[in-house]
């Protein structure tokens, strides 16, 4: 499969705080990738400086052959990239199915709001209700849901499962597999090893702002012992 993000020397910087030392990362197109790696070692920085919300950067960040150090940040969907932060961003007054309906259409292959209630069912049964009344896991497939209407190619999460019922977390992944039967792209941040393990093709483990190994799920057994020592799992 060919390359659809490509990123190289990745810097970038809070104000004075340089937090990315040179990321070096390829993802193929349908490949679920993994970046595992300590707290504050710069993934969710990672994910945020490919999709522009941190400005202050240098590098190379190619998508589908688009240089996306170009691409402003209201762009980013338009471009292909799907964004589905820590926070999840949903809004609290809108229903569930005015969240759904909120961002634009940008391209074709985005799922329609049927295959959407059909991927979560529990939204479906939840479309009038606001968003406060969701639970975490609910607004956690719903902030996914909301991209995936998009039609981008290529979906960035971090951590969606943090802080998740066992059972939710499971959901998770069972929509996660269907979207790659789907031939979606998925980065995914993921503090839960397990959980991480039983998806990724491959990995990518962080440390001190840069990605220090990577590596396909086969050769997971032989990485173990690296990773005990860089993650202490
Ligand atoms: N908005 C911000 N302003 C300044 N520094 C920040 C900001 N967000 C994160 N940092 C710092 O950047 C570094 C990387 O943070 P980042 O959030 O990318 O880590 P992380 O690997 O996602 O950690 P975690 O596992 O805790 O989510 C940390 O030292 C953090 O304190
Ligand atoms: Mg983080």
């Amino acid at each position: 499969m060919k390359p659809l993000l490509e990123v190289k020397g990745l810097n970038s910087w809070y104000g004075e705080s340089h937090v990315l030392h040179g990321v070096d990362m390829t993802v193929r197109e349908g490949e679920m990738i993994t970046i595992l790696g300590r707290n504050g070692v710069g993934k969710s920085t990672t994910l945020r400086t490919i999709v522009g919300i941190l400005r202050e950067r240098k590098g190379q960040i190619l998508f589908d052959g688009k240089d996306m150090m170009t691409v402003p940040l209201h762009r980013t969907a338009h471009a292909g990239i799907g964004f589905v932060p820590e926070e999840r961003g949903i809004f609290a007054t809108l229903t569930v199915e005015e969240n759904l309906m909120l961002p634009p259409v940008v391209a074709k292959g985005g799922l329609s709001l049927e295959e959407i209630y059909g991927l979560f069912p529990n939204l479906a049964e939840r479309r009038t209700s606001p968003g406060t009344k969701l639970s975490g896991g609910e607004q956690q497939m719903l902030a996914m849901a909301r991209i995936l209407r998009t039609g981008v190619k290529m979906l960035l999460l971090d951590e969606p499962t943090e802080g998740l019922a066992p059972v939710i977390v499971q959901r998770i992944g069972e929509v996660l597999k269907k979207l790659k039967e789907r031939g979606m792209t998925v980065l995914l941040v993921e503090q839960n090893f397990r959980f991480a393990s039983k998806i990724a093709d491959r990995f990518y483990l962080m440390d001190h702002g840069q990605m220090v190994a990577d590596f396909p799920v086969s050769e997971l057994p032989d990485q173990m012992p690296m990773l005990h020592k860089v993650l202490g799992v």
